[in-house]
């Protein structure tokens, strides 16, 4: 259990809420653990008809825990041997609902924080959020099956682009590519997010569940499979000097230094 992640279901939401502000939201082991659980909720409990995944804070999440990435290099930190990690629960999760996902993005969504935004069907952001998926700076390769979702959202060029350079963009420019449905002002973007999550709510639920599946449901396997490709590349990298290098260089506030690897 942990409070950093807050649950609640009102009106047929389930609001699934980051709680770790103070960390810019940075997910933890235990923080996927209870997301994870949340979407499994979500399948199994009539009552919830939509998930709404949104933040305390003034960030939406700065992806995973550094920290967490550095000691993962070195063990296992979330699990026994033989458990799948609480973060490819999440991931697969995330795959395989059935039952619609919203998100509504109040700040800075990093990493995971924008490749999860992939598999939510609707995705509302405030003013003030940006978008940056800075794996390649970190020595990583990108997760959460994005590298297939993105190409085909935004078009290979455009996912290049946000992959191979890590650069940061605005609310405006994420919805001109088609990453998010709607930017609201900030201060009215919990208020419209949980309106419309109430309004799908209340809609015919088989309705709503075959139309995501037809929207969605082709893909399912080949998600899944690049998810697996993708994690294990992630593993080898998490394993090697490059992550290394740019870990230490986050913590110790200075530039990462690459030049001699590779
Ligand atoms: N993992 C662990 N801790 C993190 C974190 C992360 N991903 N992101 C932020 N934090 C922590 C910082 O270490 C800091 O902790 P401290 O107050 O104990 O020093 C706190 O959250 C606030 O972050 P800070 O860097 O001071 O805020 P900022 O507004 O200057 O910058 C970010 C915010 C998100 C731009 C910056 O923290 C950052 O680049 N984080 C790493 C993001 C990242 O690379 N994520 C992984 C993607 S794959």
């Amino acid at each position: 259990m942990t409070d950093h992640v807050l649950a609640a279901t009102d009106k047929g939401v389930q609001t699934l809420t980051l709680n770790r502000p103070d960390k810019k939201n940075a997910l933890t082991a235990a923080m996927y653990g209870a997301l994870a659980d949340g979407l499994e909720r979500a399948e199994r409990d009539a009552s919830i008809r939509v998930t709404l995944i949104r933040a305390n804070g003034d960030a939406f999440t700065a992806g995973n825990d550094l920290a967490d990435f550095a000691a993962a290099g070195a063990t296992p930190v979330d699990r026994q041997p033989d458990e799948k990690p609480h973060v490819t629960r999440f991931l697969e999760n995330l795959a395989t609902a059935e039952k619609p996902l919203i998100a509504a993005v109040n700040g800075l969504a990093v990493g995971v924080g924008v490749t999860m935004l992939l598999h939510c069907d609707l995705v509302y952001a405030g003013e003030a959020a940006t978008f940056q998926m800075p794996f390649v700076n970190l020595g990583l390769v990108p997760e959460a099956g994005s590298t297939l979702l993105l190409p085909r959202l935004v078009g290979m060029q455009k996912a290049a682009d946000l992959f191979l350079t890590g650069k940061k963009i605005d609310a405006a420019r994420a919805e001109a590519l088609g990453l998010i449905a709607e930017v609201f002002p900030d201060a009215s973007l919990q208020t419209e997010a949980l309106a419309r999550a109430e309004a799908l709510a209340a809609k015919a639920p088989n309705a709503v569940r075959l139309t995501k599946a037809l929207l969605r449901g082709e893909d399912r396997g080949a998600v899944l499979a690049r998810q697996k490709k993708e994690g294990a590349d992630f593993a080898n990298q998490l394993r090697s000097a490059e992550v290394k290098e740019a870990i230490s260089a986050f913590f110790e506030k200075r530039a990462p230094d690459f030049s001699k690897l590779g």
